[in-house]
């Protein structure tokens, strides 16, 4: 892909920029640039561009607006401490908006096309990828692909814009790992057969906000959802997928057909057999979740995703009851310390998972 570059000529100040590292939160501020390639059914993609940073003009009857035909990606770059700048599987990403990008009906645009424009704004706005001293600190990239033709029938866009941005993001846990409390989203799910559990696409998580407001209302931090058939079998949470550690020291983590395939998730499952651990994915149900906890036969409970690496997962409640957590593990514990080593520079690659953009 030829990618041009227009540079902002008001880039931020390099006070400004400490100032926001120092303390970056979560999705706020955003980089000095973007990056942006246009679709037509003629053309392909085409127009490759990075640019300086700033808001879309759209036609208000522009597809995405009204019928959310769009997929997105979440990942981060990590800074090592010899200062180098490096992304965790981007190619898994890329593979993962095309899995996406076939249920929304929208064009392929091809996993190195996607890791090269990735690659471009990082390197552009390599001053803001925090310093690799600063803990857990990252810049989060969100890519994404909308339908922008601005035409109100409903059928698949014949113009599509995929762009990325990028956003420092602070630790997502400050001052020590802590236990997240889940509410159980009885009456609302997330995905159902054929639908798109599968897939990262915007309107999965507008139908989940109301779920999380739930959650809120009821003093926990996320929601698990159950699927939608028997509301029987777990599904993930609302932003990440979880993991159940059993005492003869096997894990098992859900595996439906309609939960959203983490890549964190892949990664648990690889690392977790390195490390000796058995992994099945397979349904498991709410009650053998309760039942496990009870018994003493499930003997940790975590939950990954790229915000977070790894969460344990503390109280779980739902209208009418609660079940305590088995407490904080060391499996979890390790798996987090390994991956987060890997991420950061500070431990081996041996899976070759990290890609290396400046
Ligand atoms: C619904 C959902 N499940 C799981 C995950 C975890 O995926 P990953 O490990 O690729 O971040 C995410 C995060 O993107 C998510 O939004």
């Amino acid at each position: 892909m030829q990618i041009s570059t227009t540079l902002t000529s008001t880039p931020t100040s390099d006070e400004r920029l400490a100032e926001i590292l120092a303390d970056p939160g979560f999705g706020t501020h955003f980089t000095d640039h973007m990056f942006t390639v246009e679709w037509t059914p003629e053309q392909g993609w085409h127009d490759a561009r990075v640019t300086p940073y700033g808001p879309l003009t759209l036609d208000p009857a522009t597809a995405v607006l009204h019928y959310a035909q769009e997929t997105f990606e979440g990942m981060k770059a990590y800074r090592h401490p010899d200062g180098s700048i490096w992304s965790f599987r981007p190619e898994e990403n890329g593979a993962r908006m095309v899995r996406s990008s076939h249920r929304l009906a929208l064009p392929v645009l091809e996993p190195d096309d996607f890791v090269q424009a990735v690659d471009e704004l990082v390197e552009v706005d390599q001053r803001w990828v925090p310093d690799a001293s600063t803990g857990e600190k990252s810049l989060y990239i969100r890519p994404f692909m909308i339908a922008t033709e601005a035409f109100l029938g409903v059928r698949p866009s014949q113009h599509v814009t995929f762009m990325v941005i990028a956003s420092p993001a602070g630790a997502y846990f400050k001052g020590g790992v802590k236990p997240v409390s889940l509410w159980l989203s009885e009456e609302y799910t997330r995905a159902g057969r054929g639908g798109m559990g599968a897939a990262k696409t915007g309107g999965n998580y507008a139908s989940s906000l109301v779920a999380q407001q739930e959650a809120t209302a009821n003093g926990c931090d996320q929601v698990v959802f159950l699927d939608g058939g028997e509301g029987r079998y777990i599904e993930e949470l609302g932003g990440m997928n979880m993991y159940f550690v059993y005492a003869d020291g096997h894990i098992v983590t859900p595996q439906t057909g309609t939960i959203l395939e983490g890549i964190t998730r892949a990664s648990v499952i690889e690392l977790a057999g390195k490390l000796g651990h058995q992994v099945e994915e397979r349904r498991i149900s709410i009650d053998e979740w309760r039942e496990g906890v009870t018994s003493g036969e499930i003997t940790e409970i975590f939950a990954c995703g790229t915000a977070a690496v790894i969460t344990p997962v503390g109280e779980l409640k739902w209208n009418g009851g609660s079940a305590p957590s088995p407490p904080a593990g060391q499996v979890a514990a390790t798996i987090r310390e390994q991956l987060v080593g890997i991420q950061f520079g500070r431990e081996d690659d041996a899976f070759g998972w990290m890609h290396r953009i400046v």
